[in-house]
C-alpha cells in the first residue's frame, strides 16, 4: 500500500464559503481515482463524519458525469481520460492530490464536488430535432454518405457532455462542446434542413444562460477527454456568420 494526501473542496452550497478537507489515505496502483474516493466516504461514514458529494455513474468514459479538477486541471493528468478512468498509477506515486468542482457561473455549485450541468441540457433542447425521417435501419444505410463524413460525425458525436471545456476557459465559453453537437449534424445530409436556424437557436441559448465567449486560447481542446478539436468551433462560426448574412 502506498499513502496519498487528498485535498477535497467541502462546500454545503453555492452560496457557502468552501474549503478544503484533508485527509490522509492508502492506495493500491490498480485502484482507480474514483475507488481511492469511494473507500475515503466509506470510511468517513463509518467514523460518523459527513462524506463529501461527488458524481458518478457509467465510470467507462461514457455518460459525462464524473468530472473534476484534478491538481488544477479538468480530468487530471492523462490527457483523453475521464476522471473515472484514472487510475492512481497514472499519478507517478505524488504526495498529494487537490481534488475541485468545476468552477463556472453557468455551472452552479450542488454540493462540494458537484455542480449543475443542466444548462447543457437547456443548450441541447434549444438546438431541436432533424425533421428528416430516417426510417428504419435499411433505409438509413441507403443514403449516400461519404466514409469520411460518416467518421467525422461520429469523431464530433463522441462528445459526452462532461463540461471539462468550460472548466478549462478562462471564459467559461461553451464553444467546444456547442460546436461538437452542431457539427455532428452539420456534416450529414438529415443535418441540413436545420443547420443555419440550429447555430442560432443553440449559440443564442449559451449566452442567454452565461457562459463566456471564446478567445482561441485552446484549453478545451487540451483537456477534452474524447479528443474533440477545435474546428468544431470553426465549422460553429462558419455557419453563425452564413446564418446571419442569409439568413436562417
Ligand atoms: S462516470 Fe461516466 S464518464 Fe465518468
Amino acid at each position: 500500500m502506498k499513502k496519498v494526501q487528498l485535498r477535497i473542496w467541502r462546500q454545503r452550497s453555492q452560496n457557502d464559503a468552501g474549503k478544503f478537507s484533508e485527509h490522509n489515505v492508502d492506495y493500491e496502483d490498480d485502484m482507480s481515482l474514483l475507488e481511492v474516493l469511494d473507500i475515503l466516504a466509506e470510511s468517513l461514514i463509518k467514523k460518523g463524519e459527513e462524506p463529501f458529494v461527488y458524481d458518478f455513474d457509467c465510470r467507462e468514459g461514457i455518460c459525462g458525469s464524473c468530472g473534476l479538477v484534478i491538481n488544477g486541471v479538468p480530468h487530471g493528468p492523462l490527457k483523453g481520460t475521464t476522471t473515472c478512468q484514472l487510475h492512481m498509477r497514472h499519478f507517478n506515486g505524488i504526495a498529494s492530490i487537490t481534488l475541485e468542482p468545476w468552477r463556472a457561473a453557468a455551472f452552479p455549485l450542488i454540493r462540494d464536488l458537484v455542480v449543475d450541468r443542466s444548462a447543457y441540457d437547456k443548450i441541447m433542447s434549444a438546438g431541436g430535432y432533424i425533421s428528416v425521417d430516417t426510417g428504419g435501419t435499411p433505409d438509413a444505410n441507403c443514403l449516400p454518405i461519404s466514409k469520411t463524413h460518416a467518421d467525422k460525425a461520429f469523431d464530433y458525436a463522441a462528445c459526452i457532455g462532461c463540461g471539462a471545456c468550460v472548466a478549462a476557459c478562462k471564459n467559461s465559453a461553451a464553444h467546444l462542446f456547442v460546436g461538437a453537437k452542431l457539427a455532428q449534424y452539420a456534416v450529414l445530409p438529415q443535418g441540413q434542413p436545420e443547420r443555419l436556424r440550429r447555430v442560432i437557436a443553440m449559440t443564442e441559448k449559451m449566452d442567454e444562460l452565461g457562459f463566456g465567449t471564446c478567445s482561441n486560447e485552446g484549453e478545451c481542446e487540451a483537456v477534452c477527454p474524447k479528443e474533440i478539436k477545435t474546428e468544431v468551433i470553426a465549422m460553429m462560426n462558419r455557419d453563425y456568420i452564413k446564418a446571419m448574412l442569409f439568413g436562417a
